[in-house]
């Protein structure tokens, strides 16, 4: 099976187009621009082997509101699990349920453990389609096309999953920048059908840090606690993230912050890029996604913002360009390059 495209490969890409990777500006995650201020590490936490993530399980269970958590190095680590481990549970599910459109190492991972995969668009599966030891995987918000679900909603297609002996996998990835929150997380302890991913590197602007959490009933966390092994999450790592999650003042300059750049890149796309161009801009606090007309050459424009030395994420199926947020000093020169672009 081939390694997925992401973005975040400056390094391929700044090769590709022959221009010094020091010389682009990177838009093409997700990913704050402004980052968790790095505190002073302590060395031991460099030369001893890492501890059981104790403190930072304390600071998580605060900040996500559940008493279920398990860190790991990257929700990732979790989605590539899944599928071998719910099939061990339940030998009779065949069949998972994902949005077209999404971060596709749901689908990668589920096909390659021999899955069927049931692809649904923006609107979820009728609830009485969902079949009996089904799967259904739902982003929220998803990314790249900012679809939110509503908890209501969410709550229904949980009790479904629950009638049916299927699994409900949450990935909240970007839920942080939501307010008011729809995330799934609280009480999660009682539904042991309802797995909910939590990404840390995106609102807090550290992903290279790889932390990620699984939050579900104490039989999830186990099993993947078993599963992963000791040493998940370096130490330096587990202090960073602990000052982070318990930072609620950071935090909320951060939320702010977020939703004016969010505010400003919008702004910037729809006065650069001729509306006519334009069938529809979605998107969170964390990035803009703006899909074209089909008469439109999405590629082309991918490339000739790249020959600009703009990396901004060409979607998987052609028809979209997702950007990430772009600081104050950054915005001139995104305004500059999208004016060029040929109708
Ligand atoms: C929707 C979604 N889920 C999960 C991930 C994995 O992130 P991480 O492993 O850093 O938690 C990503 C990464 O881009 C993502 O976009």
């Amino acid at each position: 099976m081939l390694a997925l495209i992401h973005g975040g490969q400056l390094q391929r890409v700044a090769k590709a187009f022959n221009i010094a990777q020091k010389h682009w500006l990177d838009l093409s995650t997700g990913i704050a621009p402004y980052s968790y201020p790095i505190p002073t590490i302590p060395e031991y936490l460099y030369k001893d082997l890492p501890q059981e993530p104790d403190n930072l399980v304390i600071a998580a269970k605060r900040y996500y509101d559940t008493n279920n958590v398990l860190v790991t190095n990257g929700s990732q680590a979790i989605i590539k699990l899944l599928p071998v481990l719910w099939q061990t549970k339940n030998p009779k599910s065949k069949t998972v349920y994902l949005p077209e459109q999404g971060y596709k190492e749901h689908a990668l991972a589920w096909q390659s453990a021999g899955f069927n995969l049931c692809w649904y668009q923006e609107e979820l599966p009728p609830l009485s389609a969902i079949e009996k030891n089904a799967v259904l995987v739902v982003i929220n918000p998803n990314n790249p096309t900012g679809k939110l679900y509503q908890r209501s909603q969410l709550k229904r297609y949980q009790s479904r999953m629950i009638e049916t002996n299927g699994l409900f996998v949450l990935d909240e990835a970007f839920m942080d920048v939501i307010t008011p929150s729809q995330s799934m997380a609280t009480n999660i302890g009682n539904y042991k059908h309802t797995l909910v991913l939590r990404s840390f590197g995106k609102f807090f602007g550290l992903a290279g840090i790889r932390i990620g959490f699984l939050l579900a009933q104490q039989y999830w966390l186990k099993l993947f606690h078993e599963q992963l092994g000791p040493w998940q999450v370096n130490g330096p790592a587990q202090f960073i993230a602990e000052n982070a999650l318990l930072d609620t003042q950071w935090q909320q300059t951060q939320q702010s912050r977020l939703q004016q750049l969010a505010e400003k890149l919008l702004d910037t796309l729809k006065s650069n890029i001729p509306l006519e161009c334009i069938n529809n801009i979605t998107g969170t606090h964390l990035f803009t996604t703006v899909y074209f007309k089909n008469t439109i050459d999405v590629e082309a424009y991918y490339i000739q913002l790249c020959q600009q030395g703009i990396y901004v994420r060409l979607t998987d199926e052609k028809t979209a360009l997702r950007f990430g947020l772009v600081t104050p000093e950054q915005l001139e020169r995104l305004a500059k390059a999208l004016a060029t672009l040929s109708k």
